[in-house]
């Protein structure tokens, strides 16, 4: 079942980026129980069509979302859409538009504001790519598109698109280097995610023969200063 999937990956995110413990997750991190909440609230307004039923588990959603924004400061609207992985590392306000479409394995930090901005038609929410990785304060608004492995600064306002792999910080946002969001990012088995991987040889920070012994999952061939790039 795939919520159930989902949120299993949500929870392997927590462990991956260092909670000891399943209970450090189930019991301290509070944005675990938010991303629970919106996985449940997103599978009833996505699967639920029962007349009756669907309209009495929205309002008890709503007052669940309620109490999760109240007691964790996070508010994940049920119509936006988040992939699997999500990972939200400490206690804040993070704020997500519900037009908001995020790819899987990205990280929100505490401050962390993702909105609708601009006039007419350039009024939008961004869409957001895989493994993007977000700093504290970070304030992303409007019609924009973040791409895969991109990092955003500490405290960085991102009003234009920012490429794959492009690192960028300020305001307004310029990028200061295109080493990407690798060393930020950490999930299961990710040295041996094929998009990963590819994203990694595209920004110059692994060569193609790496990739090939990665590809054949053996982690033995892995050359060790390879290694050492991922876990910096
Ligand atoms: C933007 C960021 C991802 C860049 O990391 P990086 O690729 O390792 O880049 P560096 O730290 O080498 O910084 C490169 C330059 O950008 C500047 N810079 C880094 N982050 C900046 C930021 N948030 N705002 C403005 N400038 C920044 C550095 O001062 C440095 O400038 P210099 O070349 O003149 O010395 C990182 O600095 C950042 O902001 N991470 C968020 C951290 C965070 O939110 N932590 C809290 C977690 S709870």
């Amino acid at each position: 079942m795939r919520l159930l999937g989902d949120i299993h990956s949500d929870y392997r995110r927590y462990r991956a980026t260092g909670v000891a413990s399943w209970a450090g997750v189930l019991i301290c991190s509070r944005g675990f129980w938010a991303t629970c909440c919106y996985r449940i609230a997103r599978a009833i307004v996505l699967h639920v069509h029962i007349p009756i039923v669907r309209p009495c588990l929205r309002a008890g959603c709503l007052l669940v979302q309620l109490a999760v924004e109240i007691v964790t400061g996070i508010s994940l609207p049920p119509e936006c859409e988040i992939g699997p992985g999500l990972y939200i590392g400490h206690f804040g306000p993070v704020i997500l538009n519900s037009g908001v479409r995020l790819g899987h394995n990205c990280n929100l930090s505490q401050g962390v504001t993702v909105g609708i901005a601009g006039r007419g038609p350039r009024r939008g929410c961004p869409i957001i790519g895989d493994r993007v990785y977000i700093g504290v304060n970070a304030v992303l608004i409007g019609q924009i598109e973040i791409g895969n492995d991109a990092a955003i600064g500490a405290g960085a306002v991102v009003t234009k698109s920012v490429a794959a792999c492009a690192v960028v910080a300020g305001n307004p946002a310029c990028v200061i280097s295109y080493k990407g969001s690798f060393d930020f990012v950490r999930y299961d088995n990710m040295d041996f995610d094929p998009a990963r991987l590819e994203a990694l040889v595209s920004s110059d920070r692994l060569s193609q023969d790496a990739v090939a012994g990665r590809r054949g999952h053996n982690p033995a061939i892995v050359p060790e200063r390879i290694r050492a790039l991922n876990h910096l």
